[in-house]
């Protein structure tokens, strides 16, 4: 039995990850959006803001998947830059944080600190950065040197990366820049440090550019759940987005792991915020929520996605199959490097598929159906306002985690139960602001000032 940490006073955060085209947003419902337009993005955005959520996040996709030679078109297809599209929403919106997921393996802290610097001080003091190394190996062909780093070394070439950027954010002392047209000059002499940069990654001298924004620099994400991953995130992450948090032992399991590094790296045990990804099913009654889950996992696996998903398991072009006949007798196709899958997804294809044969068989399933029971899913909650409330109190006051970066099914509506209904349940039972106290992201994570 994991050790919980009461934590009588703890608050439950919010964010909303906004996907983009994905293989699970639902297309077929009469009031589904567009997953890529700009009015998408501002309804979601709004509503959040409205729910006095902490941030709005946007992943990262550099590089269309492909399977058997087929674009996959399920995922990333269509995804602006993210720190682009969430400079427009800087301008919709007035408090909410606006974190950017964006890789150390194949940009250059020189260019990329000044980026999210921009955002942090065009959104003054809400940006954040969701640091991630890719697991993406075909994203390398993009790039001009190609290929890729392994595992170790995009950590090595990350922490190298995320130390450069806090140079660079630094560079520029607190009150360089002046804030009245009295003072003799825009910038303080002496008040900008040059980098230099000398690591097994980085040889470069920087002078930067951008001053200090209201909170400093942007808020420091880390999303990859390796333990060198972990180690990095207790080294240098404000906030972790896990994918610990749908069963409560789970997440206290991953909480008190994380805990333990943060010991080892010599920071407070409150010094992190943790904030799974989830998605969220709300019905009036317990019953209704597991039929609206129900249904909504149905409209989920259309007969194209079904088709695209086995096609991924089974590394072979299966368009042509009946979505409603039996799963392929075809042997897969070994997986490599290059698949569609991260490598650790698609480890165990041939269990994976001994197993959806076993359950099709036993069940009577269509290949459909089996890619509903059994297919990659998001995982969440389902429940009644009141009932999430009480189990979302649990978690945050046990220690488990701080809050979830919640993923709607719909866009762009699929917030409107979570701020209409949810969050009223979570301040009836204290666990939620009533307001935003603070302007900034950091301030929102209720996160100790940078120096
Ligand atoms: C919840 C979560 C979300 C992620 N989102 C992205 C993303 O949007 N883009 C991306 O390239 N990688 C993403 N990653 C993967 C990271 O690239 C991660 O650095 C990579 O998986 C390697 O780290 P790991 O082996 O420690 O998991 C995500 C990982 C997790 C756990």
């Amino acid at each position: 039995m994991t050790r919980d940490v009461p934590r009588p006073d703890a608050q439950v955060h919010l964010g909303v990850f906004f996907q983009g085209v994905n293989y699970w947003t639902i297309w077929s419902d009469p009031a589904s959006g567009s997953q890529i337009s700009p009015e998408s993005y501002r309804r979601v955005a709004q509503t959040a803001e409205r729910g006095l959520f902490d941030a709005f996040f946007l992943g990262e996709g550099l590089r269309l998947r492909e399977v058997a030679g087929r674009i996959h078109d399920l995922d990333v297809a269509g995804r602006p830059d993210a720190i682009t599209q969430l400079a427009a929403l800087a301008a919709v919106t007035r408090r909410i944080g606006l974190v950017s997921t964006t890789n150390t393996t194949f940009n250059e802290p020189a260019d990329l600190a000044r980026r999210l610097a921009g955002l942090d001080l065009l959104s003054d003091g809400r940006a954040g950065w969701n640091v991630v190394t890719t697991d993406n190996a075909w994203t390398g062909e993009n790039f001009r040197r190609g290929g890729f780093l392994d595992h170790a070394d995009r950590y090595v070439r990350a922490e190298q990366f995320v130390r450069a950027a806090r140079e660079i954010w630094d560079g520029w002392s607190a009150g360089a820049a002046a804030t009245s047209t009295d003072a003799p000059a825009w910038a303080r002499p002496g008040a900008i440090s040059p980098v230099h940069l000398r690591s097994s990654q980085f040889t470069a001298d920087i002078t930067p550019v951008l001053p200090r924004s209201r909170q400093g620099h942007p808020v420091i994400f880390q999303a990859g759940d390796s333990s060198a991953g972990r180690d990095f995130a207790a080294r240098n992450a404000d906030v972790i987005f896990s994918a610990h948090g749908t069963e409560f032992d789970d997440a206290l399991a991953f909480a008190n792991d994380i805990r333990a590094r943060l010991r080892a790296a010599g920071r407070p045990e409150d010094d992190i915020r943790i904030l799974p990804g989830t998605s969220i099913v709300i019905g009036a009654t317990a019953a209704e929520a597991q039929e609206k889950a129900a249904w909504a996992r149905r409209e989920q696996i259309t007969p194209a996605t079904a088709l695209a998903q086995a096609s991924l398991l089974w590394n072979l072009d299966l368009s042509g199959y009946d979505p409603d006949g039996p799963l392929p007798k075809d042997d897969p196709k070994p997986q490599d490097d290059s698949g569609a899958f991260g490598a650790a997804r698609v480890a165990d294809a041939q269990g994976i598929i001994r197993r959806w044969r076993e359950e099709s068989d036993a069940n009577g399933w269509s290949l459909r159906e089996t890619v509903i029971h059994l297919g990659q899913r998001a995982r969440g909650h389902v429940g009644t306002p009141q009932a999430l409330a009480d189990r979302f109190a649990h978690f945050v006051r046990h220690g488990a985690l701080d809050g979830f970066n919640v993923s709607p099914y719909l866009i762009p509506h699929g917030l409107d139960d979570i701020v209409n209904l949810l969050v009223p349940a979570l301040q009836e039972r204290g666990v939620y602001r009533t307001a935003y106290t603070g302007t900034t992201l950091r301030e929102h994570l209720g996160l100790r000032p940078r120096p």
